[in-house]
């Protein structure tokens, strides 16, 4: 028997019609993408034959304000299903792959998201997971009582509490604790009912939660943030991170910071699956596969291209400015209350690079800061081998540039291939998203 090898996580990310600001005028994606429920479905189906460990649906609290000229020409977040909803529904269609999508813990209760990521579970038997993220969109604070948006550290300090709750509401109810026993003439079992009685800096919860313990014990736990905070939280709760880096060199160093914090939290490496955010172009040969990238390009609008920059400049107003010309240092602002490590890259490679306006966006228009590749199914399953076999990932998160082309072309050349190396699962081996990722399920804190 030969060895078995180590395998890839896979994730598909399914961002309406796709990961590239022009993706919506690619005249084969969905122009209805974000309400479009047999759309998802079909996607979904799709990742699930091809044996994807989970489907992602991101998420935002608020449609992104800025530039409205420019907003009117790239619709993401602007027409966006509420990913709970919709993966609750897409449970009843698929049987194995796991369901993960984003659930703000700065403008949600921990209460609520206990119980809709463990209704979720209940409801795909076991396949939940739940993306922490602090939003990094400032325009959320105006939908929740807010005038302004939470400062980084406060966001991360809160999260951090939130996550703590969420996990202790899973525990209300030992695992065993519903007896349904019509004979003896009890439901349940009153000694292996818990309240949390928890009351700290930002939340006071007492709990129980009105739900049995999800099948996972815990749903599985995502998070995505790179900044200090956010790699402090991601060593300390996550059990996945999605991150993006263009380079190997710095997935290796982001990949080894991550992990090497998690000791001092008492977790082991391998509770921890670190996925890069891929973005593959495929072709049969490389000149197709560069024609399909090429074509994506050739359809970004300057002022979204302009609007994407600004964004992760912390809105730094780039509208005036010619695109054949760098950004002046002096609009780079030094913090933003949106995300720090977006705007440390990016700021970065314009001051250092002095690209033009033009050829920075169009860097960062169809990966968004993941890694970008283009070529054949042999190039692309070479390059995710280096990056698995070397520590610069455990697996990937797949951000195709449009949809369902771009993920159909990636299901059909390039898994078989990755098969075929035995870097990836030809069958599910369990039923449930931890056995996928090979996590143990955890034991309620009330069991010694
Ligand atoms: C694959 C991936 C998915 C993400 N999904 C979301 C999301 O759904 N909602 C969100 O507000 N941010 C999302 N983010 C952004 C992160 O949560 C985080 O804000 C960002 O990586 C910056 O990190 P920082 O906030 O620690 O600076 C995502 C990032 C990545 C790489």
């Amino acid at each position: 028997m030969p060895e078995p090898k180590r395998q890839l996580v896979l994730g598909a990310h399914f961002p309406s019609m796709g990961q590239h600001i022009a993706a919506w005028l690619h005249p084969d994606s969905q122009i209805d993408a974000g309400q479009n429920f047999p759309y998802f479905v079909k996607l979904a189906q799709t990742a699930e034959r091809a044996k994807f460990d989970f489907v992602f649906m991101a998420d935002a609290v608020a449609t992104r304000d800025g530039n409205m000229e420019a907003l009117s020409r790239w619709p993401q977040y602007m027409a966006h299903f509420e990913p709970i909803t919709l993966l609750s529904a897409t449970a009843s269609v698929t049987q194995h792959i796991g369901l993960v999508c984003t659930a703000s813990t700065s403008y949600y209760e921990p209460f609520n998201v206990a119980r809709l990521f463990g209704s979720l579970d209940h409801i795909s038997g076991g396949r939940a997971g739940w993306n922490v993220v602090t939003s990094a969109n400032a325009s959320a604070s105006f939908n929740f009582n807010r005038d302004e948006h939470y400062d980084i550290a406060e966001r991360y300090e809160r999260a951090r509490e939130f996550v703590r709750v969420v996990l202790g509401l899973w525990d209300s109810w030992e695992d065993d604790a519903f007896l349904r026993d019509r004979a003896g003439h009890r439901y349940f079992d009153a000694s292996k009912l818990h309240k949390l009685n928890h009351k700290g800096t930002f939340f006071s919860v007492r709990g129980p939660l009105n739900l049995a313990r999800p099948p996972q014990g815990y749903p599985v736990i995502a998070q995505a943030g790179a900044s200090e905070d956010g790699k402090e939280l991601g060593a300390e709760t996550a059990e996945i991170i999605f991150f993006s880096q263009q380079r190997i060199e710095k997935a290796r160093e982001f990949y080894q910071d991550v992990k090497s914090r998690m000791a001092k939290f008492g977790r082991a490496p391998q509770q921890l699956k670190m996925l890069a955010g891929l973005n593959p172009t495929v072709g049969t040969t490389t000149s197709e596969a560069q024609a399909k990238f090429d074509y994506l390009q050739s359809l970004i609008h300057p002022d979204v291209g302009k609007e994407l920059l600004s964004v992760d400049l912390g809105g730094a107003d780039l509208s005036h400015l010619s695109i054949e010309e760098p950004i002046p240092d002096h609009l780079i602002p030094e913090k933003t209350r949106a995300s720090m490590s977006r705007l440390k890259t990016v700021g970065s490679v314009a001051q250092q690079e002095k690209l033009s306006i033009r050829e920075l966006y169009e860097r960062y228009a169809g990966s968004r800061g993941s890694y970008s590749v283009v070529g054949t199914p042999a190039h692309i399953a070479d390059q995710m081998e280096e990056w698995l076999t070397t520590e610069a990932a455990d697996g990937f998160i797949i951000q195709a540039s449009y949809l369902p082309g771009g993920f159909d072309d990636f299901v059909n050349l390039v898994v078989p291939e990755l098969q075929r190396r035995r870097l990836f699962r030809t069958n599910y081996s369990g039923h449930s998203l931890r056995q996928h990722l090979g996590l143990q399920r955890p034991e309620s804190r009330y069991i010694s």
